[in-house]
């Protein structure tokens, strides 16, 4: 099949993760270089591989593919435009990134004849976005939410189940590369409100910007309220919901929720996400697996490269052209 070469940004965890699943396998994959922003940093790999310059990659015609996982959104949305512009396919994870421009890099690709696709963006290891693409009828879509960010869901886990305190349940998940860069993306909701924004769009054809959907985190509960939740015989997760009210109009919001034992998300722990579904005719269904974390979230981002080998890809409104869908956020009573 078709040799990929590929050009890695970022070999952060999950840089680092990709790396290590396609070197326990023979995929007929190379990766002949990656873009780093420390060149002074302790690597595992020779030197050669490594550089800071981005146009190396981007100008070497030999480099069919480009896998962007770094941090800082604006400059990844500089190199994914300029990749796609100059004939190369991409993948990335950048939720941030995709969040704040996917009708534009829709258009990109369309217009250039590239692909980018995006699985490990959402919900890490859970294969979400093709699913909610191209299985469901938006139409007969009620609603998707769930648990979309790893650190928070952790840090609610090891407060409720090991009485640690906030500070230390964010650090850890900070040590296990779990948390973004700046935390408050996580605990303060808006990296599950990024991933909402692409599944919606993924689901109903409708994109709407981050900033018209409220996010409210986890970061001011004490752990007094972990307890009188715990008393109650309930959790708090943070939830992520697009639901339509009626035919025509869509809410979406990011908020915390009081779970009871009888929710599947209850048993949700840790760094684990999931996603339920609830549809006409099929009713609920549920998606689980593992959220954050350099493997299952190269796994997903393999899972992608692996689809370009067929010319996939993503189109959320190729499925959804019909969709009478509008945000409607006025008067959301978030329950
Ligand atoms: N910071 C994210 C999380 C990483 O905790 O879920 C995966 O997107």
């Amino acid at each position: 099949s078709k040799r990929l070469t590929i050009g890695l940004f970022g070999f952060g965890v999950v840089g680092q993760g990709l790396y290590d699943i396609i070197s326990t396998k023979d995929l007929n994959i190379e990766i002949r270089k990656i873009a780093i922003k420390n060149p002074d940093k302790k690597r595992s790999l020779p030197d050669e591989l490594f550089t800071t310059d981005a146009n190396v990659i981007l100008n070497d015609p030999e480099i069919n593919t480009i896998i962007e996982l770094i941090n800082d959104a604006d400059a990844a949305y500089e190199i994914v435009t300029r990749a796609l512009k100059s004939g190369k396919n991409v993948v990335s994870a950048n939720k941030k990134m995709i969040a704040e421009h996917l009708d534009e890099l829709v258009e990109l690709q369309e217009k250039y004849g590239t692909s980018l696709l995006y699985e490990g963006s959402v919900c890490g290891s859970i294969p979400i976005i093709r699913n909610l693409e191209e299985y469901y009828d938006n139409e007969l879509l009620h609603s998707i939410s769930g648990i979309f960010n790893g650190s928070s869901n952790f840090i609610l886990s090891k407060i409720a189940n090991e009485g640690l305190e906030y500070a230390d349940a964010l650090k850890q998940a900070q040590d296990l590369g779990f948390a973004e860069k700046d935390p408050i993306l996580d605990v303060g909701g808006y990296d599950p409100k990024y991933k909402l924004v692409i599944a919606a769009a993924h689901a109903y054809g409708l994109f709407v910007r981050p900033e018209e959907v409220l996010n409210i985190g986890i970061q001011n509960f004490s752990n007094a309220d972990l307890q009188f939740a715990q008393e109650h015989q309930l959790k708090i997760k943070l939830v992520p919901t697009a639901k339509k009210l009626n035919d025509k109009e869509l809410a979406m919001y990011v908020i915390p929720k009081l779970v009871p034992k009888s929710d599947f998300l209850y048993n949700v722990e840790n760094e684990y996400n999931a996603v339920s579904v609830k549809a006409a005719f099929a009713d609920q269904q549920l998606f689980y697996g593992k959220g954050a974390g350099g493997h299952p979230t190269g796994s997903a981002v393999l899972s992608d490269v692996a689809a370009l080998r067929y010319d996939y890809r993503y189109e959320y409104k190729k499925f959804n052209h019909d969709s009478k869908l509008k945000l409607q956020n006025d008067h959301v009573i978030p329950v």
